[in-house]
Parts: structure tokens; C-alpha cells; sequence
């Protein structure tokens, strides 16, 4: 049987990192949107940040009237930003940790030790009909409470995978994620994956058939300087779709 397709979501934060480190208005996130769509991404991720370091909620109002790709708002638990996802109601909203509080050791949604604060705003964004996920780490705890909280969506942290230090420690973080994305599906959640993830670790996540989706940012930008945006997402989506005709 073969996988089902897996998703590209670009992330174009960092564009509007560079944006911002002078002002103004160049370079422009928006047209990094639309040339993600010709180079073969499946949907736009940008993370309106509480301090607004990057991504500007101009840039999230253009993104959501200027785009065709489906957006993906990444964004805190707090009653701000909820109220700015049922403006827009973008096609997903995923909930992400900016305080070290909300966190888990890995950087992940402490999605069970919140489900207090949770509940409602997965409730509010789904009823608006936007398509919740919640990023976490790749424990079973976790997606438990995922299930009870009736995100439909979780996005797997790859960032103690990526930034192992030695091969059996990425190993051990691989299998992890393995665990994760096979208990995930089994909960009948949808799996998706980010953070971290470059040309040289995307494969083996890549050949995991549970996982639907990768949000990739940092690295496309800056592989950008050298081979131009559109490379740099032609070779990524290249990278995934060879795993993933490895795996089947
Ligand atoms: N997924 C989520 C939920 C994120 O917060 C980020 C980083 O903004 C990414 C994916 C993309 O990570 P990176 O920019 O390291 O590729």
C-alpha cells in the first residue's frame, strides 16, 4: 500500500525576520508565500509571535486575502490571539508554547498540563471551523491529551531529533518520533511533524506513512541566500517525496 502524500508546509517567518532587521518593507513575506506555491509547497505557515519579532499581523491579514495555499497560523494560548484566528479564520490555527511555563522540557505544547486553558480555545477555534493542532513532543502523554481535548491535529516537535548530538542519540529521538506518529494514528489523530529539519534529517521523518505534514521554515530561508527560494523548496520537497518512495 502506498503512503499517503505528504504535505509541505513552508514557514516563512525568517523572511520577515530579515524584513524587520532593517524596517520597511522588503523582503516581502507575501511574495515568499506566493513563490512557495509555484515551488511546490501544499500550504504557508507563519507564527504571529506575542512580541511580533518576525511575522506582523498586517502580514497575517495580507496572507489571509492574498494567498491561495492554505494557511496555518501558528500561535500562543491566549485570548489575543484566539480573538485574531476568528477574525481570520485561517484554514489551521496550531497551538504553540511561547513561555517556558506552557512548555515541556522539549520545547513542546505542555498540552496536559494545561488542558484547563485548552479546552475552550480548541472548542472556539473549531467551531469557527478552523482545523486545530497542537505542537507537541513526541510522548504518549501528550497525545493522550490531544484526543481528550479533541484537537484533530498534532504537529511532533523534531527538534530533539534534529539537534542530537551523536547518530544513537538521534536515533533514540527517531524512534520516538516513530512511537509517537504510530500511536498518534492509532488515536485516529492527524500527525504531522517541524521543526528543525534541513536537507539532511528530513528523510527518515519523511518515510514515516503516519505523518501527513512537515512545517519546515528556518532552514528553507536560509538555503535560500545561496540557491534562491524556489530551489531551495523544490530540493526540500524532493527530499521528502524520494524518502517517502524509499519507505513505501
Ligand atoms: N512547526 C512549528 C510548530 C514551529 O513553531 C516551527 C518554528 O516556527 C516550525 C514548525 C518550523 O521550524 P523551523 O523554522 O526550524 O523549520
Amino acid at each position: 500500500m502506498t503512503a499517503p502524500k505528504l504535505r509541505l508546509g513552508v514557514n516563512i517567518d525568517h523572511v520577515a525576520t530579515i524584513r524587520n532587521a532593517r524596517g520597511g518593507a522588503h523582503p516581502d513575506p507575501v511574495r515568499a508565500a506566493h513563490m512557495a506555491e509555484k515551488a511546490g509547497a501544499d500550504g504557508i505557515t507563519a507564527h504571529l509571535r506575542e512580541d511580533r519579532r518576525h511575522i506582523s499581523d498586517a502580514d497575517i491579514e495580507r496572507l489571509s486575502k492574498e494567498i491561495s495555499l492554505p494557511l496555518n497560523l501558528e500561535m500562543a494560548a491566549t485570548d489575543e490571539m484566539l480573538a485574531i484566528a476568528l477574525k481570520h479564520e485561517p484554514h489551521a490555527a496550531c497551538i504553540v508554547p511561547e513561555r517556558r511555563e506552557e512548555r515541556t522540557t522539549e520545547g513542546g505544547l505542555d498540552a496536559a498540563g494545561q488542558m484547563k486553558l485548552l479546552t475552550p480555545l480548541v472548542g472556539k477555534l473549531g467551531d469557527a471551523g478552523i482545523r486545530v493542532s497542537l505542537f507537541i513532543a513526541p510522548e504518549r502523554a501528550q497525545l493522550d491529551a490531544a484526543l481528550a481535548l479533541k484537537a484533530p491535529v498534532v504537529e511532533l516537535h523534531t527538534g530533539a531529533y534534529c539537534d542530537a548530538e551523536d547518530a544513537t542519540h538521534r536515533l533514540m529521538e527517531l524512534n520516538r518520533l516513530t512511537d509517537a506518529a504510530k500511536y498518534g494514528a492509532s488515536l485516529g489523530l492527524e500527525v504531522h511533524a517541524g521543526h528543525g529539519l534541513s536537507y539532511d534529517t528530513v528523510g527518515p521523518v519523511a518515510a514515516l506513512d503516519e505523518i501527513r505534514e512537515l512545517n519546515i521554515g528556518h532552514f528553507l530561508i536560509g538555503e535560500a541566500i545561496f540557491v534562491g527560494l524556489e530551489e531551495s523548496i523544490r530540493l526540500m520537497r524532493a527530499a521528502m517525496d524520494k524518502a517517502r518512495a524509499i519507505a513505501a
